[in-house]
């Protein structure tokens, strides 16, 4: 017997205790997160009853959780005539059409013979290891549970998956169904997780947009009724994003309860939140039963995609820092989990189509005199693209624009010491292109009609394994020869003229179509592990967790206006960590909006997500560049904790108010990082305060801003009162002046305790708004920013740093 340490005892203990994180006492099951317990049990007539979800709580018998339902209940009807069994009024926690329960179902499966009525009961449990399906999921829980449900005269199985993932209090939840019967069944609706509680005082935050302006966050009070957040477009879509929050009404940032919901899926998808009369809610979250209707032959089985459900009773930051943990951990794989993502040029908005090598060379060169490591080819260097009408489909090099080729320009990129990323749009076909010469039969459309277009363009049939096989052989030709190192998968259009060609039952079009795209990024991301994938669909039209399986990380939005972008960051915060976020700085007037916006300012909200730019860097000014070149200084120094560190918004967050602040903390609680963004300058402002929660009480920290120079300029005409001779606005000696003198921004450092930042906060210096200026004052103005480092406080280091800084 070998000799156990006290460390190893330890181990040993840590082991089990995650072991044993689903529990099952008398047919009860709980489920247990280092913060949740997640509560159900099978009673005696087969039915599954949900009991409780919410902060972890001691168990010892099920029936203080049960519901007690005696006596009549008006036009509610028995199930299957049994005592007491109101199936409309009981939590469950899998539902089905045809028995009694006249709320959403969670799954309905018609039989040839017998009609629409199922009566799926319970038969026993296993607890079981990741099962492996061709659907992307989450990885290394601590347990999963399966549970067999079966409808004895249609003869299917249901099985309930549940997977426990302890540190992020993430539990996840999939159904697979199996056909045993003789006869072919189709499934009309089939849900990847169902859920019954009360629900007093609740309301509800989803994540909604459009086109460049995604994932703003709207809320209302869930009252009696159905409400449904989906997509219908084909892809998880900008109008809703399948992530959304159920709230206590007066939840906070940083108090109360709050149930987060995700699917990890990228195609059609429905969220349906139904409230009762008597306030029990029952929430479903799986594919769209839009256009959906699936063939379930003998023996065949259909497995749905992952739903992922998170809870605190420590407010909205706190959900959110339990998604971001789990993306981080169980989401992202690969070679790039975890590791800190490389800051990149993208030469779309500087040349658009317009580009040839010299051009894209000179972009690259400016790039990495500034400090750029990854160089981005965007659209438009195959085929004959010279505009969004043709090409797509044909995915060999423009040799117009590169005569030398793809493999040349990279490796002349990578002489550079940057490494060679590449646009691609795999999913497309343009009638204008060799590929549709060859192959009409890949576009998607409906024989007899004249498809819609999008974009100038058609969907390929992703449906059809010869489609696949093409782009997969394609696409990695080009990868493989001209040694990319990042892909930008971009899909542009949304889906209609719904058809496959090699379909027996058009009704599977739409999860066929995201299963064959799962199949070719299988493939793909295996052949070529070291790629960085970044995902896009016109920004952020497929910003989800599946895609995040094969992708680490996604273009947030096309818009990249400093003020959008902080509705478009704050809202896909509540979600998806600073890890998977696209944020680029680009050039004004804003090529989305117009609007000019200091570049201070486009930098201080692109370092909170992936920094790239998107801008010609030769265009910019001697000063610019020199701006640039310190961003990205400082941005590397920092990227571990903008990227990975803890996530918190400020409350009132953008949503609410002119100004607000986001902040990163770094694991070591040694650092944070603070973004502060204004909307506009109105005169007499609230104050603005910053407090910072995760900090170490007791621990003694140095805030201090970045300094922002000011130009002079801003101050226009009000100069004159200043100079002792009077200049002419914007003359020669006006410009002169503002070029060579910087007033000295405003100095905010204090030494304050980790207790003291996160209840009394710092309040920072008044901001200019008509009444004086001097050194102390913080000129903002519209669309102004700051950056706010905070550091453990060394006194030693900093003794010696001012004696540095007085001996000049
Ligand atoms: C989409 C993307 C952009 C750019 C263009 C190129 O709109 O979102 O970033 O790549 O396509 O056509």
């Amino acid at each position: 017997m070998p000799f156990k340490t006290k460390k190893s005892r330890l181990v040993t203990a840590l082991k089990k205790r995650s072991e044993n994180m689903i529990r099952i006492i008398n047919n009860t099951f709980v489920l247990l997160t280092e913060q949740t317990s997640y509560i159900f049990s099978a009673n005696p007539n087969g039915l599954l009853l949900h009991h409780y979800y919410g902060p972890r709580i001691p168990f010892i018998d099920v029936r203080p959780f049960e519901k007690k339902l005696h006596g009549g209940a008006g036009t509610s009807c028995l199930y299957e005539g049994q005592e007491n069994q109101w199936i409309d009024l009981l939590d469950l926690e899998a539902s089905f059409v045809g028995k009694g329960d006249f709320r959403e179902p969670m799954i309905s499966i018609s039989h040839p013979k017998l009609g629409y009525t199922n009566n799926f009961k319970y038969q026993g449990y296993e607890l079981i290891k990741e099962p492996i399906e061709d659907l992307p999921t989450s990885y290394d829980s601590n347990q999963t549970l399966r549970i067999d449900l079966y409808d004895d005269l249609y003869a299917i199985k249901m099985e309930l998956y549940y997977k426990v993932f302890e540190k992020a209090n993430v539990i996840t939840k999939y159904v697979k169904v199996i056909n045993e019967s003789k006869d072919t069944l189709t499934i009309h609706k089939i849900m990847s997780h169902q859920i019954d509680m009360q629900a007093s005082n609740l309301s509800l935050l989803s994540f909604d947009g459009a086109w460049a302006k995604e994932r703003h966050r709207h809320s209302q009070p869930l009252t009696q009724g159905i409400y449904v957040m989906d997509s219908k477009s084909g892809v998880s879509s900008n109008k809703h994003n399948p992530f959304f929050i159920v709230k206590g009404e007066s939840t906070s940032e940083f108090h109360g309860d709050a149930y987060g919901f995700n699917l990890v899926y990228s195609g059609n998808y429905t969220s349906i939140i139904e409230v009762t009369p008597q306030q029990n809610m029952r929430i479903l979250q799986g594919i769209n039963p839009y256009c959906f209707e699936w063939t379930l032959k003998t023996k065949k089985a259909f497995t749905t995609p992952e739903a992922v459900l998170t809870f605190t009773n420590q407010g909205l930051n706190s959900l959110s820092q339990n998604m971001h943990y789990f993306v981080n951990q169980h989401i992202v794989r690969g070679l790039w989990k975890n590791r800190v993502r490389p800051i990149l040029i993208n030469n779309w908005e500087a040349t658009y189509f317009n580009f040839n090598e010299k051009k894209l060379i000179k972009i690259a060169q400016g790039a990495k005199d500034l400090g750029v490591e990854l160089f981005v080819l965007d659209d438009g260097w195959f085929g004959n693209r010279n505009n969004d009408q043709t090409s797509l489909g044909d995915w060999y090099v423009n040799t117009k624009k590169l005569p030398k080729g793809l493999s040349t320009l990279s490796k002349k990129i990578k002489k550079m010491g940057l490494m060679f990323g590449l646009w691609v749009e795999p999913e497309m076909i343009n009638e204008q292109s060799e590929l549709y010469k060859a192959h009409p039969e890949y576009a998607v459309r409906v024989p007899g009609r004249t498809p819609s277009t999008g974009r100038n363009q058609l969907l390929l049939d992703l449906t059809n394994k010869k489609v696949r096989q093409y782009l997969i052989d394609q696409l990695s030709f080009i990868f493989k020869n001209a040694q990319v190192d990042y892909v930008k998968w971009d899909f542009n259009r949304n889906m209609t003229d719904m058809y496959g060609t090699t379909l027996k039952n058009q009704g599977e079009f739409f999860h066929k179509y995201t299963l064959g795209l799962y199949a070719i990024l299988k493939e793909l991301t295996k052949a070529f592990p070291h790629v960085l994938f970044e995902s896009c669909a016109s920004g952020g039209n497929r910003f989800d967790l599946g895609m995040l399986c094969y992708m680490p990380q996604v273009w947030t939005s096309d818009n990249t206006d400093y003020l959008e972008r902080i509705y478009i960051q704050t809202g896909t915060s509540y979600g998806y960590p600073l890890s998977t976020m696209g944020a680029h700085v680009s050039d004004v007037p804003n090529h989305q909006t117009l609007r000019t916006t200091p570049l201070e300012s486009r930098f201080n909200i692109s370092c909170f997500g992936l920094l790239g730019y998107e801008l010609d860097v030769k265009r910019l000014t001697l000063s610019e560049s020199e701006k640039v070149r310190n961003h990205i200084r400082w941005y590397k120094k920092n990227r571990k904790t903008l990227q990975y560190g803890t996530f918190y918004r400020s409350d009132p967050t953008c949503f609410d108010a002119n100004s607000s602040y986001f902040y990163c903390i770094n694991n070591q609680k040694e650092k944070a990082i603070v973004g502060f963004y204004q909307a506009l300058l109105h005169p007499s402002l609230p104050e603005d305060i910053i407090k910072i929660k995760g900090l170490v009480d007791n621990k003694k920290y140095i805030f201090t801003n970045i300094k922002q120079p000011i130009n002079l300029s801003i101050f226009g005409g009000l100069i004159n009162l200043v100079l002792p001779i009077q200049i002419t606005l914007n003359g020669k000696i006006h410009r002169i002046i503002c070029r060579l003198y910087h007033p000295k921004p405003e100095d905010d450092t204090y030494i304050v305790y980790g207790k003291t930042l996160n209840y009394a906060g710092v309040r920072l210096h008044q901001q200019f708004m008509g009444t004086g200026f001097n050194d102390k004052v913080r000129v903002l103005g519209d669309f102004g920013s700051r950056l706010y480092v905070i550091n453990h406080f060394n006194m030693k280091k900093y003794r010696l740093k001012r004696k540095q800084l007085s001996r000049g």
